[in-house]
């Protein structure tokens, strides 16, 4: 399952699937569980990596009721469609798939669809007003709902679920594995959002923020660990504000220290984390990933903007200075780290002078990547109530224009400077343009493409030397490891 494109050329829109088809979702060893009732369920998904492993849980919870994942649409008794609301255009997209599914539905009557996730949240029963072949609208925190509201629909009654929880983390639900490739999975460990910036639609679709048990996180790594899997990465709209209190004996467990925890599961197994929020990335936070050669050396820091006005009336809580001192810390603490970004053109007001600082922020944070975006409005945000959208479209897209210029410029001279050094890779698989090749990640998240070596597989760490490089991927070739020849 791909869910972010390499190429930063690419927006987000793109590369997160926004602007064609959402990945069908399928775990394949799903097809040899007991199926009593013989029924079939599609998934679709869109969004964000919170919105992927969602789906796994809602693929578990329906496993659990004799539902089996189909990649086949036109085999399916129940379709569904995991939502995102983040930008217009995501919401566009999923309104064009439910014209296909409607077609379906004609075509197989009997066909349930359900909407789920963070559309579902925002639009609640409207959605059926607006949508009539829609059967069900399930919000984030109501998938252990999914088999009463599926029953409900079977009985011709629309099935509607959208009530935010403080609680719900489905901590005890073991997630199905959708189109894995077996080396690299995803583990919530945190629901909801409580920073209010003032662009973002997520903390009216997820609700307040919540903690996972750690120790529940710690069994789910170890899990993947004994299965084989040799990477997790670490889920949350704000990682670095995870908190959570052992009932046990009160202690506090923060990000650090389940970074840690998670760390020591086995040096074989990589951990990463996405997203951080640059007001809570600790020196804490900072050392542990230092002390952790398991511990990856990337963090995505989105900045959303280089100014310090826009960042106030975007609510980001943090100015233009403290984020270079959080750059500083990170190049300090942990030299050979890779930090990436989120940005935003064209946000209320923003003047040219202003873009401006969003460049220059490029250039001194030195990005390996970034994903960017023009303002869109979002009912109901803070932002879409104070502020008004007066940056012209043509506006928007030619700043975003520059930026993308300018990141790939960077992109590319980042890995320029990786060209001659030794890496090590984890390899995922055969690279996209031929089976002669494997292509896996460097601990800075870089894919790295080398031709294949005997004995090596996906799974398996092996040393790579970075030969040549483009904006997006670097090439390289197998080093043989030093070995000791016992006498
Ligand atoms: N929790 C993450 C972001 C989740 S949304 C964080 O705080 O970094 C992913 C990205 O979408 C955001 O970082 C932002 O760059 C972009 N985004 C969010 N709302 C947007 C909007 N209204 N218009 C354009 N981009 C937006
Ligand atoms: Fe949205 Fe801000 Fe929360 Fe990220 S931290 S999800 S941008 S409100
Ligand atoms: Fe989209 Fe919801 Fe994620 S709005 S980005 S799917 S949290």
């Amino acid at each position: 399952m791909r869910l972010y494109n390499d190429n930063p050329t690419l927006d987000r829109h793109e590369q997160l699937g926004e602007n064609r088809q959402g990945e069908a979702l399928f775990f394949e060893s799903a097809q040899t569980q007991a199926n009593p009732t013989g029924k079939q369920f599609y998934i679709e998904s869109y969004g964000c990596q919170m919105n992927f492993s969602d789906s796994e849980i809602v693929a578990s919870i329906l496993g659990e009721v004799g539902f089996r994942p189909t990649r086949n649409v036109e085999e399916a008794d129940l379709i569904l469609i995991n939502t995102c609301s983040i930008r217009e255009k995501a919401e566009e997209t999923v309104r064009k798939r439910l014209r296909v599914f409607d077609q379906q539905k004609r075509q197989k009557p009997g066909t349930l669809v359900g909407v789920l996730g963070c559309m579902a949240e925002r639009l609640k029963a409207k959605f059926v007003e607006e949508e009539r072949l829609v059967d069900m609208v399930v919000g984030p925190d109501s998938y252990r709902d999914l088999p009463n509201l599926v029953a409900t629909a079977e009985d011709g009654e629309k099935g509607i679920n959208v009530f935010l929880s403080r609680e719900e983390t489905y901590a005890d639900i073991s997630p199905l594995r959708l189109d894995s490739n077996g080396v690299s999975a995803f583990i919530s460990i945190m629901r909801g959002c409580d920073n209010m910036c003032s662009f973002c639609v997520v903390p009216f679709t997820r609700g307040r923020e919540r903690s996972r048990d750690a120790f529940s996180i710690l069994a789910e790594a170890q899990e993947l660990f004994e299965r084989g899997y040799r990477e997790v990465t670490l889920l949350g709209q704000n990682v670095d504000s995870y908190k959570w209190t052992n009932p046990e004996n009160a202690k506090l467990v923060n990000f650090a220290h389940l970074l840690e925890m998670v760390a020591q599961v086995s040096p074989l197994l990589r951990v990463r984390f996405s997203t951080s929020h640059p007001k809570d990335i600790t020196n804490e936070v900072l050392e542990t990933i230092g002390r952790y050669n398991n511990i990856c050396k990337y963090i995505h820091l989105p900045v959303q903007s280089g100014n310090s006005r826009v960042l106030d009336l975007m609510n980001r809580t943090y100015d233009r200075e403290w984020y270079m001192e959080r750059i500083e810390a990170i190049r300090r603490i942990i030299p050979d780290c890779a930090v990436s970004s989120d940005i935003i053109a064209g946000f209320c007001s923003e003047t040219e002078e202003e873009h401006q600082d969003t460049l220059s922020m490029i250039e001194f944070a030195d990005y390996s990547m970034s994903y960017m975006f023009y303002y869109s409005e979002r009912p109901g945000t803070l932002a879409a109530r104070k502020y008004p959208d007066d940056i012209s479209l043509e506006v928007k897209k030619r700043r975003l224009q520059e930026i993308i210029r300018l990141q790939n410029q960077v992109s590319y001279r980042h890995n320029q400077r990786d060209i001659g050094k030794v890496f090590e890779v984890l390899i995922e698989g055969d690279s996209k343009r031929s089976d002669q090749e494997f292509c896996g990640r460097n601990s800075q998240n870089k894919m790295m493409v080398f031709p294949k070596v005997e004995g090596f597989g996906p799974g398996m760490y092996i040393k790579v030397r970075a030969t040549e490089a483009s904006s997006a991927t670097l090439r390289g070739e197998y080093v043989p490891e030093f070995k000791l020849v016992e006498a």
